[in-house]
């Protein structure tokens, strides 16, 4: 998945920079992984892109349903800007993104109420409820269901991609890009211009209760980015050894690097 979306994106770029706006679909490629990778690819290049993606599970209920019909299925959209971070968005339509679940049963942890049911439907807080059947919830009510349900539409169905719940789905995911000049409507420095008022206006704004800044989103990973790269990536005990599980069964072995371990 991520080398086919990279080529996909890559396509994209190319056509964007060409005609001022482009659209490549891809499905059948497995898992793309972090939508933002693919969006941040065009904002690099100055470009304004967006990406649809269905696909994975089924893991998530519609809203008032309790049974899997559609997959956790983010959409991303990167903006360049002239302060040297490009904004972005990245997130699941689902409360929560299945490996994040995964990440939470190997710790051991509860994960907050609102984010799944269990297989008879009631509220649960234990990742192992969604492994035994359990669904997981839409982001905001009908709002996220409705989300999610049009990632199936524009990832899956638009493109040739299948859904997920479809009987003759493949496992993977299906995605849209648009990429576009962010100077079709405008000059780009009046753009600019207009996005650095936008970041401050937000930014600047006053903070609620509990709140020590506020961030526009793809901050928050961009100071995580930096940390990992300072500190490294922290693994539990039973994520590392699924890992390099698989790298001993394919001869390729590599040593934990945590400063933890
Ligand atoms: N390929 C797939 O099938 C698939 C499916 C589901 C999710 N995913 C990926 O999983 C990842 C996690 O998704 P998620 O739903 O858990 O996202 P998330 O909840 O971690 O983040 C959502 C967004 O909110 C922003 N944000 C977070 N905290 C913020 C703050 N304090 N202020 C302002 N903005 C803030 C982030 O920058 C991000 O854009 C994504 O990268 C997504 O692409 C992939």
């Amino acid at each position: 998945g991520q080398i086919a979306g990279t080529f996909a994106m890559g396509v994209a770029i190319k056509k964007a920079k060409q005609s001022g706006l482009s659209m490549v679909g891809c499905y059948n490629m497995y898992h793309v992984g972090r939508l933002a990778d693919y969006v941040a690819m065009a904002s690099r290049e100055g470009l304004v892109a967006v990406a649809f993606c269905n696909g994975g599970g089924p893991n998530v209920a519609p809203y008032g349903g309790r049974e899997r019909v559609i997959g956790t299925n983010p959409i991303a959209c990167s903006v360049p800007s002239s302060f040297g971070r490009s904004i972005q968005i990245d997130f699941a339509s689902a409360a929560s993104a299945e490996g994040k679940l995964k990440v939470a049963r190997n710790k051991g942890e509860r994960v907050r109420e609102g984010i799944l049911v269990d297989k008879h439907g009631n509220p649960s807080t234990d990742p192992n409820d969604f492994y035994d059947g359990g669904s997981i919830l839409p982001i905001g009510e009908h709002k996220g269901s409705a989300l999610g349900l049009m990632m199936e539409v524009l990832g899956g169905i638009f493109t040739g991609g299948r859904c997920s719940v479809f009987e003759d789905y493949v496992e993977g995911n299906g995605i849209l890009f648009f990429v576009m000049r962010p100077d079709l409507f405008r000059e780009r420095a009046d753009f600019d211009k207009d996005i650095e008022l936008l970041y401050t206006a937000v930014t600047g704004s006053k903070k609620a209760a509990g709140f020590e800044k506020l961030l526009f989103p793809g901050e928050p990973e961009v100071e995580h980015r930096g940390k990992s790269l300072q500190e490294g990536i922290n693994l539990d005990d039973k994520t590392w050894d699924t890992v390099s599980g698989i790298g001993d069964s394919l001869n390729v072995s590599f040593k934990a690097a945590s400063i933890n371990r």
